[in-house]
């Protein structure tokens, strides 16, 4: 039986990402390629630093690249001098293409540069980026903090989610979006367990999902992908939990590849399909799931799993990061704002004005 309670104390543990000091502070972040074995703190000096980060999945999930890149911005801007802010954007907008919070994420910061008055100093404007930077991480923490209060009352007194890919306090600046769900339902006394899948290729959902609840004192039992259906099938999950890409117009959700295979299978057994994810995460101008860019991924994710051969040498690799659920798919998606069941066009404009 799960047990319940709050969640256990992370002595220890670092933030999945800091900015350390004033104007000629440092971005700090956990590096996400080492855990579960190693926690390793590294500083992102600048502009490429933080754009290999990035593209590495050294700081990974949506909301933390997003966040990561606002204050990549402060960094690049401030090592390139005056008049490469467009530059910068254009650089750490382009480190990963699926993820819209990375794009809106820079674009706020581009604008709050831009909307400095003419003649504005240098130290004016890498001051002022700072200030948003900081600006869209507090942010952040407090929709992935509405998100669990709002999704824990989907979930029963007493029961288990599943989870695919880890959208957890790793992938954002803490809480998550489906485990924030999790963690405050815990909280609240539900006495709620996890079941992560192993997420291949890059296996965040053993690396990180699993390590991440089990420093949080949340139960959790590690499954491989293949073994989805069967507990679906076994009546052990009370519902999925998941986060998000990126989600289009009419409620089309990207997340990482995977997810879409997740959502037959709950429609199939009749279990609830949550999406948990801020606002930063639909894109309104993406009219539908077949207009979002899918990030394709070098071949040797898939055959040297952790570094290891497993696949013979030579073999064609079709490698996309991420897929697209359907919106006919999902029961509900919970942002900082509320519950939205059933989404459809409408009511994504509605949930969203
Ligand atoms: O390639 P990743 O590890 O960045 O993919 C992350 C995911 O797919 C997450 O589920 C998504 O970004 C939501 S994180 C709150």
């Amino acid at each position: 039986m799960p047990s319940a309670g709050a969640e256990a104390p992370r002595a220890g543990v670092p933030r999945t990402l800091e900015w350390e000091g004033g104007e000629d502070g440092t971005l700090f972040v956990l590096d996400q390629t080492r855990l579960p074995g190693t926690l390793a703190v590294v500083p992102l000096a600048d502009l490429a630093a933080v754009h290999d980060a990035i593209r590495r999945l050294v700081v990974r999930g949506a909301p933390a690249i997003g966040v990561a890149a606002a204050y990549g911005v402060v960094v690049g801007v401030r090592e390139a001098g005056p008049g490469s802010l467009e530059g910068v954007c254009r650089t750490l907008a382009a480190a990963r293409p699926t993820a819209v919070n990375l794009g809106w994420a820079v674009e706020r910061m581009r604008r709050a540069g831009a909307g400095l008055p003419a003649g504005a100093s240098h130290k004016a404007l890498v001051a002022r980026l700072l200030e948003e930077a900081r600006r869209v991480h507090a942010e952040d923490l407090a929709m992935c903090e509405a998100i669990g209060r709002h999704g824990a009352a989907l979930l029963p007194e007493e029961g288990t989610v599943l989870t695919h890919c880890n959208a957890g306090a790793l992938a954002t600046s803490d809480h998550g979006t489906a485990l924030a769900v999790v963690y405050a339902a815990r909280r609240a006394g539900k006495r709620i367990a996890v079941y992560a899948d192993e997420t291949r290729p890059l296996l965040q959902g053993a690396r990180l999902t699993a390590w991440e609840c089990m420093q949080r004192g949340v139960p959790v039992t590690l499954i491989c992908d293949g073994a989805v259906g069967t507990v679906l099938g076994q009546g052990r999950v009370d519902c999925v939990v998941v986060g998000a890409d990126r989600i289009a117009a009419n409620g089309d959700v990207a997340n990482k590849v995977g997810t879409y295979t997740v959502s037959v299978l709950a429609r199939e057994h009749r279990v609830p399909f949550y999406v948990a994810a801020p606002s930063s995460t639909f894109d309104l101008g993406c009219p539908d799931g077949d207009h979002i860019p899918i990030e394709e991924r070098d071949p040797r994710e898939v055959t040297h799993p952790l570094g290891q051969r497993a696949a013979p040498d030579g073999v064609r690799v079709y490698n996309p990061a991420f897929d697209v659920t359907p919106a006919s798919h999902v029961t509900a998606i919970v942002t900082e704002r509320g519950v939205l069941h059933r989404p459809d066009r409408e009511g994504i404009r509605r949930h969203l004005a």
